[in-house]
């Protein structure tokens, strides 16, 4: 068995019931959760031969931040609960493996002890306070954060169900919002903005000086719309199948809005279900520059804190590279779409 797959197990032995569920759940049915593995596995490849595989590269940038793998990490709230170092130790696992961090707005750790380790960007929900948006973002570009990231599939929060206590019962209120707690805020100023429109992607790029990604993007039309408002790179998701079920799968996504945007200079990035290197592979074939891990990242947190989120990490870059050698392909930009049969 792979190491990185006895860790979901593990931490189902160390997490608190609630959090378990948390991580583990989608929303409605749970149907777009279940199913995103099952279409990346469903993709078939058309490896090359005779190519000089002698030395395999798997470095990357993303918006021109030098990274050793192209696989790199989500946002996702309650890393607290998974370690007591939170978003500090993945970051550092992070930074050992030569990766990146997009860290949620709801992060359990204050953005100005991120400093250091790892390059990290910055995920943003926008609330109806835009002021109080526009502070927070401020505060982590001060902090370091080198791109923002508008996650704009969730102008609400997608219904999820559990049968046990829930999570936020059980959760003390720094291990969520750490950079929005303490300034006397009321609940209603917490709520998210459900009236974004592409003239947001200005707002944002102005407001904090940062490249702007679109997290959340499944159709070509959006995906152009986003980039034409001023984004500098689309992040295909569904959120871990968390908003709206049913939603396509990312596997099945990805394609369309990568050619989408092919004559444009704007980045692509994928998640959810992504569990080995061949799927990152298949990934970067399809026009991702990189993809970002999210459940998986959390059960080694929970595991094993920075070490165990470093292995995680690098055991998925040396699959790639040995996927990489199998296809003919020494280097990121070898990966091309031909490599992938439809
Ligand atoms: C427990 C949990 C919390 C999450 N919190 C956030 C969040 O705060 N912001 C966000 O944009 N996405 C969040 N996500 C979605 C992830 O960023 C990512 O899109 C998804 O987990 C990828 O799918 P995967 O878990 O199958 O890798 C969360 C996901 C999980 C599992």
């Amino acid at each position: 068995m792979r190491w990185i797959d006895t860790l979901i197990h593990e931490a189902e032995q160390r997490l608190p019931g609630p959090v378990l569920t948390y991580f583990q759940q989608g929303a409605g049915l749970g149907l777009s959760a279940a199913e995103a593995e099952n279409h990346w596995n469903a993709l078939r490849l058309l490896p090359h031969v005779l190519r000089d595989v002698s030395a395999i590269s798997t470095r990357t940038s993303v918006l021109g931040t030098e990274v050793a793998t192209p696989v790199l990490v989500a946002p996702t709230t309650l890393q607290r609960q998974a370690h007591e170092g939170g978003e500090t130790a993945m970051l550092q696992g992070a930074a050992a493996a030569g990766s990146l961090v997009c860290v949620s707005s709801n992060a359990g750790v204050p953005f100005e002890a991120l400093a250091g380790p790892a390059p990290w960007w910055v995920q943003a929900y926008v609330l109806r306070d835009r002021q109080l948006t526009a502070d927070l973002l401020e505060r982590a570009r001060e902090a370091g954060a080198k791109a923002v990231v508008l996650t704009a599939d969730t102008p609400v929060v997608g219904q999820k169900y559990s049968t046990g206590p829930n999570v936020w019962e059980t959760v003390p209120p720094e291990h969520l919002l750490a950079n929005v707690t303490g300034q006397g805020l009321e609940e209603s100023q917490l709520e998210k903005a459900a009236d974004l429109t592409p003239a947001t992607i200005d707002w944002l790029r102005t407001t904090t000086g940062l490249p702007v990604v679109i997290k959340g993007v499944l159709r070509a039309d959006d995906a152009r719309e986003c980039v034409a408002a001023g984004a500098s790179a689309i992040w295909v998701s569904n959120h871990g199948g968390r908003q709206l079920d049913g939603a396509v799968a990312t596997a099945r996504a990805l394609r369309p809005v990568a050619e989408a945007l092919a004559d444009t200079s704007a980045e692509v990035y994928v998640d959810g279900g992504i569990r080995n290197g061949r799927h990152v592979l298949t990934a970067l074939a399809l026009g991702a520059t990189a993809v970002f891990l999210g459940r998986p990242t959390l059960w080694a947190l929970a595991v094993g804190g920075a070490a165990a989120v470093e292995r995680a990490l690098a055991d998925f870059t040396s699959e790639l590279a040995h996927a990489m050698a199998l296809a003919g392909a020494p280097d990121v930009s070898s990966l091309t779409c031909d490599l992938v049969s439809d």
